[in-house]
């Protein structure tokens, strides 16, 4: 007996080995950690529970039967974070480059199917190559088999990807497929084709940096939802997004307790909104003052940052913040900010995490630029959005809400549940100097005229009474009170239930 199991041993050792030595100490070298070392991190201590250790490909091509390496380049099995059960996927460098065979494609579909079957989250752990290129089709094959469950599994079960290495192809759309994805500055590259093959095909020369590292996936494609400094900050932050979301679609959000009275008054809010209309203010400054503890855990903050989305928590249970920034182009709807809301607004829905909305839009973005890159297309995605989700929608008017942006935003017209205005809203189909621009064009040869018909339609729309009045606001309330208010109508909204007409699925403006 005891030789058997000095034998488990031994042949765990070697898997625990990886691609050797050298290629760990080359993993360190570059500032990563290898693909064990960041499980553990990842999970709660002694939690995580390995799967397939022994696995080995079954390739004879190219040599590849005289090298083996047990676990074949991906590490995988379940563990608990912060207590809730996940399943979880590391890709190991030091191993063929964490390339994708047959079997290694094996083992990561029956943690897939484990985590939809018993409805918890996957993370995968990116640091790899793509398809295993010795083995051709077998492993285009298996990435298809990955891919397949990528989309079976969303809107099921929450799907993370973090990418910590250099990526290629397969490890790239399998990720474009889960809800978030957070890269590693300076050691991680995400495309589908590396800068080599991109001078050979478009004679362009670029770095893996210029061409898919964190800023220009964070700043630019908008494919990577955050980036931090290195392998210990993403994996933290990834266990604190964790708190945030439920185990699945069925799962309702977590509840975790909390210090923060739900009828804390916060009297700097009555002076968040400075007099002056033109003057921006920091919206996310409202987000942290009404969330519990003031913890926000914000998605995509550096792109489209004239809209703000992310999760915090009301009476310990989360929400979903979308807010517009009018510190950022005044806050205006574009292509970009509409798209990115829109998919935050549909994992919430997805996952049944109420919606909190807060209003300060002058509009949509005019101008050929937005026009001729579809604007109208992609407003449309976020109007969809909202108008399709079914969760608890608590939507507040700041200041402006003017033209289209108004019913955008979670309107009273698309189904917002309780639509709460401050007194210094203004709800208009645009602001006043533009209307009356419009309506009294043969008057603007005379300021004074002029000045006074700004006056007078200011007096008449630039309040949130007239929305009141037709029941389109809810209620006026003190922005002291904003918290205390949210909480209260999410309270109220819990037990909400709301199906749309039956369909196999809808068809948002893609
Ligand atoms: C087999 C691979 C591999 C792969 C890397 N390796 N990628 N082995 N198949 N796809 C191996 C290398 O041979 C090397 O082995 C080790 O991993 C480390 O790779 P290096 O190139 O030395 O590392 P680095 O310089 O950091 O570059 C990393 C890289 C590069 C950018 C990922 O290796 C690369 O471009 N690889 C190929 C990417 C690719 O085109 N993949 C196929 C995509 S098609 P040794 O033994 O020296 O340690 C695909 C289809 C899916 O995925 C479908 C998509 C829709």
């Amino acid at each position: 007996m005891k030789d058997i199991i000095e034998e488990l041993e031994r042949r765990r050792s070697v898997a625990r080995a990886g691609g050797g030595e050298k290629r760990v100490a080359a993993q360190h070298g570059k500032g990563k950690l290898t693909a064990r070392e960041r499980i553990e991190l990842l999970m709660d201590d002694g939690s995580f529970e390995e799967f397939d250790m022994f696995v080995e490909h079954r390739s004879t091509d190219f040599g590849m039967e005289k090298t083996k390496i047990p676990g074949d380049g991906v590490v995988t099995g379940w563990g608990t974070i912060n207590g809730r059960v996940v399943y979880v996927f590391a890709k190991d460098f030091t191993v063929f480059g964490g390339s994708l065979s047959e079997t290694h494609a094996k083992k990561i579909t029956k943690i897939q199917d484990m985590a939809v079957m018993n409805r918890a989250p996957v993370i995968g752990l990116f640091d790899a190559g793509g398809a295993r290129i010795q083995e051709g089709v077998a492993a285009l094959g298996g990435y298809g088999e990955v891919f397949l469950r990528n989309v079976l599994a969303s809107g099921v079960i929450p799907q993370i990807s973090v990418i910590m290495g250099p990526c290629a192809g397969g490890d790239v759309y399998s990720p474009a497929m889960t809800d978030f994805i957070f890269m590693v500055r300076d050691t991680s590259y995400m495309f589908v084709t590396g800068p080599d093959v991109v001078k050979t095909v478009t004679n362009e020369t670029v770095t893996a940096e210029e061409l898919g590292g964190a800023i220009v996936h964070t700043t630019k494609s908008s494919v990577a939802d955050k980036s931090f400094e290195n392998d210990v900050e993403a994996l933290l932050q990834t266990r604190r997004l964790m708190d945030f979301l439920p185990s699945s679609n069925l799962s309702g959000v977590p509840e975790l307790e909390t210090k923060d009275p739900a009828t804390r008054i916060e009297a700097s809010l009555d002076t968040l909104v400075p007099d002056n209309p033109n003057k921006p203010y920091d919206i996310k400054e409202l987000i942290t003052k009404v969330a519990d503890e003031g913890d926000f855990f914000e998605i995509q903050e550096a792109f489209a940052r004239n809209i703000v989305t992310g999760f915090g928590r009301l009476e310990g249970r989360t929400v979903g913040f979308v807010a517009n920034q009018p510190l950022v182009l005044a806050g205006v709807l574009d292509s970009d900010a509409s798209r990115k809301a829109a998919r935050f607004v549909r994992f919430c829905d997805c996952f049944s995490i109420p919606l909190v909305t807060f209003v300060d839009v002058p509009g949509f973005l005019p101008g050929t630029a937005q026009e001729y890159g579809g604007l109208i297309k992609h407003g449309a995605k976020l109007l969809f959005a909202y108008a399709e989700a079914t969760v608890p929608k608590v939507t507040l008017i700041t200041r402006k809400a003017y033209g289209g942006a108004y019913d955008v935003m979670s309107s009273k017209h698309i189904r917002g549940d309780v639509n709460y205005a401050w007194p210094s809203a203004e709800i208009a189909v645009m602001g006043a100097k533009g209307a009356v621009e419009i309506l009294y064009r043969d008057e603007l040869g005379d300021p004074e005229k002029i000045a006074a018909r700004i006056a007078e339609y200011k007096a008449r729309f630039a309040n949130p009474f007239i929305a009141a009045e037709r029941g389109y606001i809810d209620e006026v309330i003190q922005p002291r009170d904003t918290r205390m208010r949210l909480a209260r109508a999410l309270n109220m909204l819990r037990g909400k239930t709301v199906e749309n007409p039956w369909k196999k699925h809808d068809n948002i403006p893609l």
